[in-house]
């Protein structure tokens, strides 16, 4: 085999597998989760707990060094800590992103499973507007599920979805949140998905962002930090912080040319990029006793050079798109 199968043809090579755990999820977030919700299917459709970890095997036998685990809510899935377990003794960098409502009862096991930094999703420091966004009171657990991983030595990173009008006002408030938390705030550009009424007003792009900063502190100087091999999120750092914040606007800026990921859904297909239209079913296979390898290989080869091959974004072209929902990709 060639030292590195996972690449694709414009040279990328993908070392970064985010599997999603479940489909479903504790929370109702008004851009991940159509608000009638996911058709429920049987429990036989998903990767059982031991098929997750042949799956991550072979992806680390093809070249992966990084594994993070997605939802939905990874946590609120049954068998989360066995498979948390087992991946943790693969030699990946092991990490999650989670909306922290059941952190509580999972950061032994995040410990022992060699996890040092986690993601968590939180998009308002109001508890009324969280209600409003994640349509379920679960504000004060968060926040307090942040300060036990912090006390628990983790790193934290913050993730923000930015939508006009309704959390926009708190881009300084979080600024400022994670300086005095010590948490890096990274805010993702509102992106389209089935059932999430995106339209192109409701997203904040980089410049907004960065202009609402500038306004925010005039005498601070304000630098782009340099960007990472394989980063998503441009990293700004103001004059005198401790704390950097990160923006990912994959609308407005894309960062395709280094895309390093690949998804693995929880009922066991991947996609080659979040916004692919096509989905290559490993599951099936793995369960005729088939080689999924060669599937994987030409899924990686199949890859566009951009956003799925989408070229423009405009309300058009997103009203014809084809998608899963955001809550059954998992990020
Ligand atoms: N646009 C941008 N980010 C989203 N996420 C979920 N849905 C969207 C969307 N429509 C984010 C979540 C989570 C990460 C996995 O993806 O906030 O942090
Ligand atoms: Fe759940 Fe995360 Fe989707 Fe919110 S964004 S509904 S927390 S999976």
């Amino acid at each position: 085999m060639n030292q590195s199968p996972l690449k694709d043809k414009f040279g990328r090579v993908h070392d970064y597998l985010r599997i999603s755990l479940i489909e479903r999820c504790n929370l109702r977030c008004t851009y991940c989760m159509p608000e009638e919700g996911i058709v429920l299917r049987d429990k036989s459709e998903f990767m059982r707990p031991e098929e997750i970890i042949e799956m991550a095997k072979t992806f680390v036998s093809l070249g992966v060094t990084k594994i993070r685990l997605t939802g939905g809510e990874p946590l609120f899935r049954k068998g989360a800590d066995l498979v948390i377990r087992e991946l943790g003794k693969l030699p990946v960098e092991l990490t999650m992103t989670t909306n922290g409502v059941l952190i509580e009862r999972y950061i032994d096991i995040l410990k022992s499973a060699g996890i040092k930094s986690i993601n968590i999703s939180l998009d308002s420091l109001s508890r009324d507007r969280f209600e409003q966004i994640t349509r379920r009171d679960q504000f004060d657990r968060v926040i307090e599920n942040i300060a036990l991983l912090k006390k628990g030595g983790f790193e934290v990173k913050v993730n923000v979805v930015l939508m006009k009008g309704v959390n926009d006002d708190e881009i300084i408030d979080l600024i400022e949140w994670g300086e005095r938390e010590d948490l890096s705030i990274r805010f993702i550009e509102f992106m389209p998905f089935d059932g999430n009424q995106w339209n192109s007003e409701k997203k904040v792009t980089e410049h907004e962002i960065l202009d609402i900063v500038n306004v925010h502190y005039p005498d601070k100087n304000l630098q782009q930090l340099p960007i990472g091999k394989n980063a998503t999120a441009r990293k700004y750092q103001i004059e005198g912080k401790r704390q950097h914040f990160g923006i990912i606007s994959t609308i407005s800026n894309p960062f395709c040319d280094s895309c390093n990921r690949i998804r693995l859904t929880a009922d066991g297909k991947i996609k080659n990029c979040l916004f692919s239209q096509s989905e290559t079913d490993l599951l099936t296979t793995m369960r005729k006793g088939g080689d999924i390898t060669e599937q994987i290989v030409d899924t990686i080869i199949g890859k566009r050079r951009s956003r799925g091959g989408y070229d423009a974004f405009d309300d058009a072209t997103v009203e014809k798109m084809e998608n899963r929902s955001m809550v059954t990709i998992g990020g």
